[in-house]
């Protein structure tokens, strides 16, 4: 088992650690007792993973419907009125367990309820162990407005166990698998080329393959957040991939994943920083079968149009996150006439 320790040290638990590894599922009773006493605990959980749910041996089981069009406020407000129904209080404990909708929107419960109360996250995807389920973003969205309200509202604890990846579909674990491949272009050459030795192993889940590239991806994670907990700096880098990606999700309605969405993404704004890597990412890209070209139903100004009403609501001007060569990101000025000359 190893451990990844996160320091915010403006928040009210300062620290808190990411337990990693085959198997550490067991360990939860006792990183429950050791985060301190609690009146009582619920747990939140994707009705995909009953069974896992069932075998935590919790009494006060809350089940979410899988898939996005659950996080929104009518079910914040469901799972709010059911913790209130079976007496959980500022004292109680929420766990949440699932894919990154249960983390968001169980997060967005914990940071609400009572005006906050603890949560654990203990992600079963491979997108929610490296990406949503550490640096406490929390959120539900409003129609296609994804993650428009929430707060930052840390975990206690998160409990990343490889062995609950064995069941997950390829497609689903592949779309995870872009995160790291993301995470790794922008912050960690190394890291990067390494994935490119071990993807087939990765794809494979040789455990000891894959849990070592989410611990290294989690690691880089943590770097960032607590450089950046609220998103101003550095953070902004984990962007990469979503300026297009989100565009088209949006364009799309939601019918194409975030990780295809994120994996095109990527690709092209890989290709408008003019990189010699830009290849590299790429082929990386394909040999885990995610797309990387712009769908064709759609012309280059429709998805400018796509960005640029969703980045409307931050900011004036357009800009994305991607590594002018492999391990060092950065924030750039969406050219959109290069764009348009580009993709049309
Ligand atoms: N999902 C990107 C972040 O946590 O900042």
């Amino acid at each position: 088992m190893n451990t990844v320790s996160i320091n915010i040290p403006a928040t009210k638990n300062p620290t808190y650690s990411v337990l990693i590894g085959e198997g550490v599922l067991k360990e939860l009773p006792t990183v429950i007792a050791n985060l301190g006493l609690f009146d009582s605990v619920a747990l939140l959980y994707d009705e995909a993973v009953q069974g896992l749910a069932e075998k935590l041996d919790i009494e006060i089981m809350i089940p979410i419907k899988s898939g996005e069009s659950s996080k929104t406020m009518s079910e914040a407000e469901r799972i709010t009125s059911e913790l209130l129904a079976r007496g959980i209080n500022r004292q109680s404990l929420l766990i949440c367990l699932g894919g990154g909708m249960v983390t968001d929107l169980g997060g967005f419960v914990a940071s609400s309820y009572m005006r906050g109360i603890g949560h654990i996250n203990i992600p079963t995807t491979v997108l929610g162990m490296v990406d949503a389920s550490v640096g406490g973003k929390t959120g539900v969205d409003i129609g296609a407005a994804k993650n428009i309200v929430g707060h930052f509202h840390h975990p206690r604890s998160v409990i990343v166990d490889t062995d609950t990846l064995s069941t997950l579909p390829k497609e689903q674990f592949c779309e995870g698998l872009v995160e790291i491949i993301k995470i790794a272009a922008i912050m960690d050459k190394e890291f990067f080329e390494e994935l490119e030795s071990n993807i087939e192993d990765i794809i494979l889940r040789d455990r000891p393959t894959l849990t070592s590239c989410i611990q290294r991806a989690i690691q880089l994670k943590a770097v960032s957040v607590e450089e950046d907990e609220k998103d101003t700096g550095k953070r902004l880098l984990l962007n990469f991939g979503h300026t297009v990606g989100h565009a088209l999700e949006v364009l799309l309605k939601f019918t194409l994943s975030h990780g295809k969405a994120v994996s095109i993404g990527m690709a092209c704004e890989m290709q408008l920083t003019d990189s010699e890597d830009a290849d590299r990412v790429i082929r990386l890209l394909e040999r885990i079968d995610m797309p990387t070209k712009l769908p064709q139903q759609y012309s280059a100004r429709e998805i400018l149009e796509a960005m640029k009403h969703d980045k409307k609501a931050i900011s004036s001007s357009l800009r994305f996150a991607a590594p002018k060569r492999i391990g060092e990101g950065t924030v750039m000025e969406l050219d959109t006439n290069s764009f348009e000359l580009q993709f049309s």
